[in-house]
């Protein structure tokens, strides 16, 4: 069983975290959403409490998703995943429309890895297989966070990249490499749908995002101006306002 947080009462709120982070990316959204929903976030396979770490793919971490919301008695929810937890979220919502009732995907995409992707991530699990994640800060976070990120949250962000396990991320790395491209299955998303990106997000192009929520049936795009790739974290205010207007919008169709 994924390990997990829960907090507050009301409808399901379901957060799944981006790599190379954990559950506790998604602080200021359970503080915020805990008044009024059962917020739930767990942490993938080897990150935060989910250890050891193990081989995983997509399927498999949407499947132990499924098995935690079955443990908690979750009927149906909202399910918000962030870059990796959108790869996860996506597929899990295709195949579980009656579990999964409104969907949010974040700073994600729904295609494969392309050929330098895939290069660039077999890079990255040699240097994590011979250096650890000493390195991994500072190659990722001008990729993670928008100009305008606090050191706050370059700070938070940094930390959490080094607390996680060298094994954990060459997991994780390995999934993503190897995950399947769902683009052509996009017209198929029963859920609501809320796309969100950011204005400088650098690994998720805007228009990415814009073409995805057009190929989902009841999408919407919404860009959050100035922050990066974690705009949860870079501008909680408007990753909150924004995810809290879906919800009450959705609710009332
Ligand atoms: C993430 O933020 O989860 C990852 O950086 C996404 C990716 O590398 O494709």
């Amino acid at each position: 069983m994924l390990s997990y947080t829960e907090r507050g009462r009301g409808p399901a709120l379901v957060f799944i975290h981006a790599f190379p982070l954990d559950s506790s990316m998604w602080r200021a959204q359970a503080e915020h959403f805990s008044t009024r929903h059962r917020v739930i976030t767990p942490d993938i396979l080897g990150f935060g409490g989910s250890q050891p770490p193990r081989p995983w793919t997509m399927a498999q971490m949407g499947d132990e998703s499924l098995l935690l919301l079955d443990h908690l008695r979750i009927d149906k929810c909202t399910l918000a995943g962030l870059s990796m937890g959108g790869y996860i979220s996506l597929p899990l919502a295709l195949g579980h429309p009656d579990r999964i009732e409104r969907l949010v995907l974040a700073h994600t995409r729904a295609r494969a890895d392309l050929e330098p992707e895939r290069a660039a991530r077999n890079a990255m699990i040699e240097e994590l297989r011979k250096d650890g994640v000493a390195g991994l800060p500072d190659k990722m976070l001008p990729r993670l966070l928008g100009t305008a990120a606090s050191d706050e949250v370059k700070g938070t962000v940094r930390d959490a990249i080094l607390r996680t396990a060298a094994e954990a991320d060459i997991h994780a790395v390995t999934a993503m490499r190897d995950r399947n491209d769902q683009t052509a299955r996009l017209g198929g998303v029963k859920s609501a749908t809320l796309v969100i990106a950011g204005s400088g997000d650098a690994i998720m192009k805007v228009e990415d995002s814009q073409a995805m929520a057009e190929a989902i049936p009841r999408a919407r795009l919404v860009v959050i101006p100035n922050t990066g790739h974690l705009s949860n974290l870079e501008d909680p205010p408007a990753f909150n306002r924004e995810l809290e207007d879906f919800l009450r919008q959705s609710d009332s169709k």
